[in-house]
């Protein structure tokens, strides 16, 4: 596997590779790489013949006081997690190279509609910082296709919406989220928790299951439904931030004869903030 840190080598190997006629693949993270995170990868590799693999702790989208310092990076690990599941090539520029002039003074990206609420509700900076380098990605790496996990399922629509908008020729693909044998969805964010915390945590992807459960048996009472899932959640002890039944691509509010909803929730636990969610079909 090639590491390059700036975006003229990236362009190099990623030009040379296309005109061997060969199909790339991006698959964009933030580093402190899991399983999830590999799935991603393996998943490319079905659909390109190159996979490039982006490391980037991206200032734009973490609000103030949120974990931008903090967050885990772990470059030599997630390097040879890499080389493991044969990626082709790590891309892992420093904050310089994505924004020369400063992140402060970027153009950015705004995607309405689905930017909007949910996580949004707390962490206003996210979507855009979210669009803007993954926008900035798409052009310096000029990939076939990216790949995206349905773990952060707002992130994936906003991507969906500014590609749609912006007439980017990237196709993007959903992968579904990876979870661990106690169903807590993988996250970079898991490391948090505390031994406690952690024993708590499955009941985040419960409190799903079972406002699921309720739509499977035809209730369709949602606001109530959304309310029990809180409510689970508050007694487990967690702060719930949102539980929401929402349209599956546009995330608007879910109207009683959908075929598709999305359940979606974020809580948090102690000092770390959880998301997750879950996709149902209505039709019986
Ligand atoms: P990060 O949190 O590192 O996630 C990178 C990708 O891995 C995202 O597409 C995310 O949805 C996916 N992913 C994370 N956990 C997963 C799981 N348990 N199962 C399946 N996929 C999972 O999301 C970001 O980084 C950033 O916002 C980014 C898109 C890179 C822009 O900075």
């Amino acid at each position: 596997m090639l590491t390059v840190d700036s975006i003229t080598e990236l362009r190099q190997q990623v030009s040379a590779w296309r005109q061997q006629g060969q199909k790339i693949a991006l698959v964009p993270t933030m580093g402190n790489l899991h399983d999830g995170h590999l799935r991603l990868v393996e998943q490319a590799k079905q659909h390109a013949d190159r996979i490039v693999v982006s490391i980037f702790v991206n200032p734009l989208q973490f609000g103030q006081g949120e974990d931008f310092d903090s967050y885990p990076r772990t470059l030599a690990a997630d390097s040879a997690k890499l080389e493991q599941v044969a990626a082709d090539l790590l891309f892992a520029p420093p904050v310089e190279e994505v924004y020369p002039r400063g992140h402060g003074v970027a153009t950015q990206i705004e995607v309405p509609e689905v930017s909007e609420g949910l996580c949004a509700e707390s962490r206003p900076a996210l979507f855009t910082g979210v669009a803007t380098v993954v926008a900035k990605l798409f052009n310096m790496v000029q990939p076939d296709c990216a790949l995206f996990g349905e773990k952060d399922y707002q992130q994936l629509q906003v991507i969906r919406r500014m590609v749609a908008d912006l007439c980017f020729a990237v196709e993007i693909i959903a992968v579904p989220t990876m979870r661990e044998a106690d169903g807590l969805a993988m996250s970079s964010r898991n490391g948090y928790l505390s031994v406690a915390e952690r024993e708590i945590a499955p009941q985040l992807y419960q409190a799903l299951q079972l406002v699921a459960q309720g739509l499977a048996q035809g209730r369709r009472d949602y606001a109530a439904l959304e309310q029990e899932g809180g409510e689970f959640l508050a007694a487990a002890g967690f702060v719930p931030e949102y539980f929401s039944i929402r349209q599956t691509d546009s995330l608007k509010v879910a109207k009683q004869d959908m075929a598709e909803v999305v359940i979606l929730a974020a809580a948090r636990l102690g000092k770390t903030r959880l998301i997750d969610n879950l996709a149902c079909s209505l039709v019986e």
